[in-house]
């Protein structure tokens, strides 16, 4: 993808050195790291062209132009830690003491608006979580598989749902040609005809939960019938795992094909995530993939290391789940 912004050596110098100062680690206390990012911003520690380009982001969000954007040469911590494929988050936190990348995701979430969610039982119900190959999770269907993942959305089972997704490329084995996908609901709306879409609105599919989930939450067995579509372009789906209800009727199954074609016929946006990259891109109206079109190194490919936040659309959005918010920190709920 075309990026909406490059920030220039300079810029990101500036940027980074101003991030530098923000000590508190997110991971000890994500409010105080909150607020040392939030005086930045006030403080006028932000360079024009990125504040513009936040804005653009909204516009273009609001206004159905883009849900997906890019930036390019964002700032990433100099000396990043090994962090393994064994337990990447518990080493991460034990390993990194700077925390540049950290900053700019929650800088980029408070320019833009999006205030951050964060699930407790999911990495300790951290802010900033990594999207690394787990060894327990390999060849599983699961963003920590180390390999392709199918179009999907991310916890749409879950009563708080995050709005947007961002990821910001860390470590990223630059001669790999690994693309994350993205279909926004809207396009894929106007492939199905309105009785199809119709269909989609009814309670007549099922969604297995993944493997983290209920590895997260031991009682998640069963989920119960879902729409697929709801609201403008909500979606809740999992490519070759939602499926019909035993006692669903058979235009649910048309429906699910007709589905199945128009996801591949769409045209799709494609992204290669590199270091210092952010890819920003809406979660529920949308679905996202990730293709592995040539690895030089399936080893070093399980280096590839993505720092990725949850966001609502906006403060209005976060406030109606206020009493989720568990420990007393906004954007912080169960699971
Ligand atoms: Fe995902």
């Amino acid at each position: 993808m075309e990026a909406l912004l490059v920030l220039t050596d300079s810029e990101r110098s500036q940027l980074t050195e101003r991030l530098e100062t923000v000590e508190v680690s997110p991971y000890e206390d994500y409010l105080a790291f909150s607020d040392r990012v939030s005086k930045l911003v006030i403080d006028g520690g932000v360079p024009e062209r990125l504040l513009r380009a936040a804005d653009r982001i909204r516009e273009e969000r609001s206004s159905g132009v883009s849900e997906a954007h890019v930036l390019r040469n964002c700032p990433v911590d100099e000396d990043l830690p090994d962090i393994g494929n064994e337990d990447p988050s518990a080493e991460k936190k034990s390993r990194k003491v700077t925390f540049i990348g950290e900053a700019f995701l929650e800088l980029l979430a408070q320019i833009t608006r999006t205030p951050l969610l964060s699930y407790a039982n999911r990495f300790g119900g951290d802010f900033f979580i990594d999207v690394v190959a787990i060894n327990k999770y390999l060849g599983q269907q699961t963003g920590y598989n180390g390999g392709e993942v199918v179009f999907h959305n991310d916890r749409t089972a879950h009563p708080v749902r995050a709005d947007y997704i961002t990821l910001l490329g860390m470590r990223c084995p630059p001669d790999d040609l690994v693309y994350t996908g993205f279909v926004a609901g809207r396009r894929l709306l106007a492939e199905l005809s309105a009785e199809t879409q119709q269909v989609l609105r009814e309670p007549y599919f099922v969604t297995p939960f993944d493997v983290v989930s209920r590895d997260a939450n031991t009682e998640l067995d069963s989920t119960p019938s879902h729409p697929i579509l709801s609201g403008v372009s909500s979606l809740r789906y999992l490519d070759t795992h939602t499926t019909a209800a035993d006692d669903a009727p058979v235009e649910a199954k048309d429906a699910l094909l007709a589905l199945k074609n128009a996801l591949t016929r769409v045209p799709k946006q494609r992204h290669r995530m590199q270091q210092g990259d952010v890819l920003t891109f809406a979660n529920q109206s949308a679905l996202h993939n990730r293709e592995q079109i040539e690895v030089q190194d399936p080893t070093r490919a399980l280096g590839r290391w993505l720092l990725k936040t949850y966001a609502f659309s906006d403060q209005a959005a976060a406030d109606t789940h206020r009493d989720a918010w568990i420990d007393g920190i906004p954007g912080k709920v169960g699971d």
